[in-house]
């Protein structure tokens, strides 16, 4: 198929929330939030802006390739927002990093960054790409209830970024929607129209925990089944897994369910949460940057969002 993954990056926010600090806010504790998600630690946005990290990780990625922002065809954002309704998180960076290129964003929420390859994989198999900046960013902690224990302490913020060229590294991408708009929600900043007889609604995360946990199980399963099938692999023959960081409970099931050695799952949400669409591009970038891959080793990527969104890609490294 059409790209490999060229080059990585990434960027945090610098301040650190842990588990001992959130039993500060609300009525929880390190021992509930470990025991039941795996989550230790997470970062959130203070004085940052997205621009500024996305940036930060745009550049990086862009460094590690060897590409210059001139030969940049593509700029997807993955958000669910950036620091403005418009312009798009895309434009934003694109102006900072000097590209000129067709830029816009993707809201998929965790699946983001994975419909960002289903959407470069369609450009360039059509000719209309041949070398690709994706982008990703959450601020996820500017769209939680920080009285709501069952979900302020699930959730970090972050910014990646994947560089890709035209090659054969993509062996299978699979994606899906089962269309739900109760369980995950966030309502929209309803702004200031003095038409609206509409009650506002107050910008909170709200999710249905349990529901989305059996959603996430079993589209996580299938996906996986699916990229496999279609990559023409079983699961033993996958050098790592790069799950999406919502719940360690949800990756041990799935690691069950393949047989899948614990070496080869390859995890960061005791140190970031659920960064959402960001949490498998850092995981990627880190794992890259320590040296982990080698030239060859097969990769499968998979995640599950609001929407409810699903994905999968099968990649093979090539750097
Ligand atoms: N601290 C202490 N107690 C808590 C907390 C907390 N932070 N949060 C909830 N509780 C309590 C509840 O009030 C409840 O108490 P009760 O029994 O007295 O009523 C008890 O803990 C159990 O609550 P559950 O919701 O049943 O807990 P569960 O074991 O299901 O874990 C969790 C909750 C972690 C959210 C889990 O359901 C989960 O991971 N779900 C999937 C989330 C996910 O995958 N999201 C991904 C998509 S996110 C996106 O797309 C933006």
């Amino acid at each position: 198929m059409s790209f490999y993954i060229a080059g990585t990056g990434s960027a945090l926010p610098k301040k650190s929330v842990t588990n001992d600090d959130l039993s500060h806010i609300v009525d929880t504790s390190d021992e509930w939030i470990r025991t039941r998600t795996g989550i230790r630690e997470r970062r959130v946005l203070t004085d940052e802006t997205l621009t500024e990290l996305t940036t930060k990780a745009g550049k990086s990625a862009l460094a590690d390739a060897g590409v210059k922002p001139e030969e940049i065809d593509l700029v997807l954002c993955a958000t669910m927002r950036g620091d403005t309704i418009t312009p798009s998180q895309a434009c934003l960076t694109a102006a900072e990093l000097g590209i000129q290129a067709v830029s816009f964003d993707v809201n998929a929420a965790c699946s983001a960054m994975l419909y960002c390859f289903g959407i470069a994989d369609a450009f360039m198999q059509s000719g209309k790409a041949e070398t690709v900046l994706l982008l990703t960013c959450e601020a996820m902690s500017k769209q939680l209830d920080w009285s709501d224990r069952s979900t302020c302490v699930l959730f970090g913020d972050g910014a990646a970024a994947v560089v890709l060229r035209k090659g054969k590294g993509l062996l299978s991408h699979t994606m899906t929607c089962v269309p739900n708009g109760k369980m995950i929600r966030t309502p929209s900043h309803d702004g200031d129209s003095i038409f609206s007889t509409s009650e506002k609604q107050k910008v909170a995360l709200h999710m249905d925990g349990q529901e989305t946990y059996k959603f996430a199980v079993t589209t996580m399963v299938g996906q996986m089944e699916k990229a496999l099938l279609d990559a023409g692999l079983t699961a033993d023959q996958i050098d790592y897994v790069l799950p999406h960081q919502a719940n360690l409970r949800i990756i041990d099931a799935a690691k069950k369910r393949f047989k899948i050695p614990d070496e080869k799952v390859l995890t960061n949400i005791a140190s970031f949460g659920n960064m959402s669409s960001t949490s498998i591009p850092v995981l990627l970038d880190e794992n890259a940057k320590q040296g982990k891959f080698k030239k060859g080793d097969k990769l499968l990527l998979v995640a599950f969002g609001a929407g409810m969104t699903a994905a999968a890609t099968v990649i093979e490294w090539q750097k």
